[in-house]
C-alpha cells in the first residue's frame, strides 16, 4: 500500500512535470530523474526515434555515464534496449551478469551490473523510444511494481515528450512569423492576459493537433467549458460536434443508455434502438462536465472508450467504433477521489495526460479590467444600453472587491450594472455594492431566471414599487413586467 502510493505521488508529479516544461530538453532530463529517483538506479539514459541517425535511435539525455566512454557503455545495453524498442515489452532482470539474455554481453560483466530495467516509450501503437535503466548495488528496487509502475509512466512520458516537441515546432513557426505571439488573442471570445491565464492559453493551444484527452480542472464558474469549446473549434475537429454531458445528470443505468444508447428490447420502454451521445459526437468531441460524479461503473466503460476506442450500446453483443475526441472537466481534486478510491486510478491517469488547470478570479486579478470592458461590451450591445466603459472609480471598486474565483458572477455583476446604467459609463452607483446584494450575487449556482428576478425586485424596491417607473428603467414594457409578477404569484 505504501509502495502504491508512492507510485501514485510519483505518478502524479510527472503529470504536473507534462503541463509545466514545454521545452522538450528539459522535459527529458526531469522525465529520466523522475524515473531513476523512484527506483533507485544509479544510471540511465532516455533513447527516442530519430530518423537521421544509422540505429535510428539517438540517446537524448543520460546520467551517471561516462560521456567520453558512453558508445562502450551503450553497447552493453543495447541488446536490452534494442529487444524493447522491437517487442514493445518491458524487460527486467536481477541478476544480469547471469541472465542468459545477456550472456553475449561484455560490458554487462564489466562494468558488475545487478540489475536492469527497461521500457518502452509508447504513444499509442507507435513506440518512440526507450528508458533504460541500471544498478550494480541495489537489486530491490527493481520489481515487477516498478515495471508497472513505468510501463504507465513510459506511456505519460511518450505523450509528453511528442507534445513538447511539437509545442516547439509550433513554436518556432509562431516566432518566423511575428517575433511576439500574443496568446491572449488566440481565442477571440476568450478574456485574459495575466500570467497564470496565458499558461492556460499556451497549454490549450498545444493540445489543439492532439487527440490525447484533456482534462480541465477549476472551481466552477471559472471557464471550463468555454476552454473546451475552444480546444474544439479550434482543433482538428472542428465543424464536427462537441457534444457537452453532465456526468451527474441522470442515474447510473439511464447516463449508460444516454451515453452509449440501447438496442431495442433491452429493457422496458427500450421500443426501438437507439444511438447514444458518444455516437451523436462522432467525428468530434464529447465533453464529460463534471467527470468526478461518474458512477465507478460508467468510469471502466469511458476508460475502455479511451483506451481501445469501443463502446456497446446497453443489450447489444457487437462492439462499435468511436471516433471521438474525449475532454472532460471538473471542479474536484480527482487525486483525493482516487485516493479515496471513488474515482479509477486508470482512468484519471488517462484523462490527465494533458491537465489544464483554471486559476479562479481572485488568483488573475490582472485581467479584471479587461473582463470587466468585455463584458460591459457584451451586456451593452443585448441590453441595447449606451455604456461604452467603466469610470475609473467604478474600476478600483471592482479591482479591491473580494471575488471569491467565479467568473460567471462577476459578468452577472457587470450586466446588472449595465442594465441598470443610465450614464455612458458605469459608476459606482451603479453597482449597489451593499452587503446584502454582494452575499446573493456571490451564491454559486444562480440561473438566469434567478438573477432575472432579483433584478427586477431590487429595481421595484428602488422604485417604491413604482412599476411603471420598474418597467422604465429595466428597459421592459410594463406588460411584459406585469406578466412576470403575476407568474411569480403563481409559483
Ligand atoms: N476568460 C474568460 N473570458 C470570457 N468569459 C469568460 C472567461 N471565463 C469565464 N467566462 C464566462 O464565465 C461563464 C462561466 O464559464 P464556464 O465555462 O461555463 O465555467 P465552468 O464550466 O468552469 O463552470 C461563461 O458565461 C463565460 O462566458
Ligand atoms: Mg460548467
Amino acid at each position: 500500500m505504501e509502495q502504491q502510493n508512492d507510485s501514485f505521488n510519483a505518478l502524479f508529479e510527472i503529470t504536473r512535470t507534462i503541463n509545466s516544461i514545454l521545452e522538450p530538453g528539459a522535459l527529458l532530463e526531469k522525465v529520466l530523474e523522475i524515473a531513476m529517483t523512484h527506483l533507485s538506479a544509479e544510471r540511465g539514459f532516455v533513447m527516442l526515434s530519430d530518423n537521421t541517425s544509422e540505429s535510428g535511435y539517438t540517446v537524448v539525455a543520460l546520467k551517471n555515464f561516462n560521456s567520453k566512454k558512453a558508445s562502450n557503455e551503450f553497447a552493453a545495453s543495447s541488446s536490452v534496449v534494442t529487444s524493447v524498442l522491437q517487442s514493445g515489452e518491458a524487460v527486467l532482470t536481477f541478476d544480469a551478469m547471469s541472465d542468459e539474455r545477456f550472456e553475449s554481453s561484455v560490458s554487462i560483466i564489466a562494468q558488475k551490473i545487478l540489475s536492469i530495467i527497461c521500457i518502452p516509450l509508447r504513444a499509442g501503437e507507435r513506440i518512440s523510444g526507450a528508458v533504460y535503466l541500471d544498478s550494480s548495488k541495489s537489486r530491490k528496487a527493481f520489481t515487477e511494481e516498478a515495471v508497472k509502475f513505468l510501463t504507465v509512466f513510459g506511456s505519460l512520458a511518450a505523450i509528453a515528450i511528442e507534445n513538447a516537441q511539437r509545442y516547439t515546432t509550433l513554436e518556432k513557426e509562431n516566432t518566423r512569423l511575428k517575433h511576439e505571439v500574443d496568446v491572449s488573442h488566440l481565442f477571440g471570445n476568450i478574456i485574459g492576459k495575466s500570467e497564470k491565464w496565458k499558461k492556460v492559453l499556451e497549454i490549450s493551444q498545444r493540445v489543439l493537433d492532439v487527440d490525447a484527452a484533456v482534462l480541465i480542472t477549476g472551481e466552477s464558474g471559472t471557464g471550463k467549458e468555454l476552454i473546451a469549446r475552444a480546444i474544439h473549434e479550434h482543433g482538428t475537429r472542428k465543424g464536427e460536434a462537441f457534444v457537452a454531458v453532465n456526468s451527474s445528470a441522470l442515474p447510473e443505468h439511464l447516463m449508460e443508455s444516454e451515453l452509449f444508447g440501447y438496442v431495442k428490447g433491452s429493457f422496458t420502454g427500450a421500443a426501438a434502438d437507439k444511438k447514444g451521445l458518444v455516437e451523436v459526437a462522432n467525428g468530434g468531441t464529447l465533453f464529460l462536465d463534471e467527470i468526478g460524479e461518474l458512477p465507478l461503473l460508467l468510469q471502466s466503460k469511458i476508460l475502455r472508450l479511451l483506451q481501445e476506442k469501443e463502446y456497446r450500446r446497453v443489450g447489444d453483443t457487437v462492439n462499435r467504433k468511436a471516433n471521438i475526441r474525449i475532454i472532460a472537466a471538473t471542479n474536484k481534486e480527482l487525486a483525493e477521489e482516487v485516493k479515496g478510491n471513488r474515482f479509477r486510478e486508470d482512468l484519471y491517469f488517462r484523462l490527465n495526460v494533458v491537465g489544464i488547470h483554471l486559476p479562479p478570479l481572485r488568483e488573475r486579478k490582472d485581467d479584471i479590467p479587461l473582463l470587466a470592458n468585455h463584458f460591459v461590451r457584451k451586456a451593452a450591445e443585448n441590453y441595447k444600453r449606451p455604456v461604452e466603459g467603466i469610470h475609473p472609480e467604478a474600476m478600483q471598486l471592482l479591482l479591491a472587491n473580494q471575488w471569491k474565483g467565479n467568473v460567471r458572477e462577476f459578468q452577472n455583476v457587470i450586466e446588472r450594472a449595465v442594465v441598470l446604467c443610465r450614464e455612458t459609463q458605469l459608476t459606482k452607483d451603479d453597482f449597489l455594492f451593499d452587503s446584502k446584494d454582494q452575499a446573493v450575487l456571490q451564491k454559486t449556482g444562480m440561473t438566469l431566471a434567478d438573477f432575472e428576478r432579483q433584478l427586477i425586485e431590487t429595481t421595484l424596491e428602488e422604485m417604491n414599487g413604482n412599476r411603471t417607473r420598474t418597467a422604465e428603467r429595466l428597459g421592459v414594457s410594463l406588460r411584459w413586467l406585469q406578466y412576470r409578477i403575476k407568474e411569480w404569484g403563481n409559483e
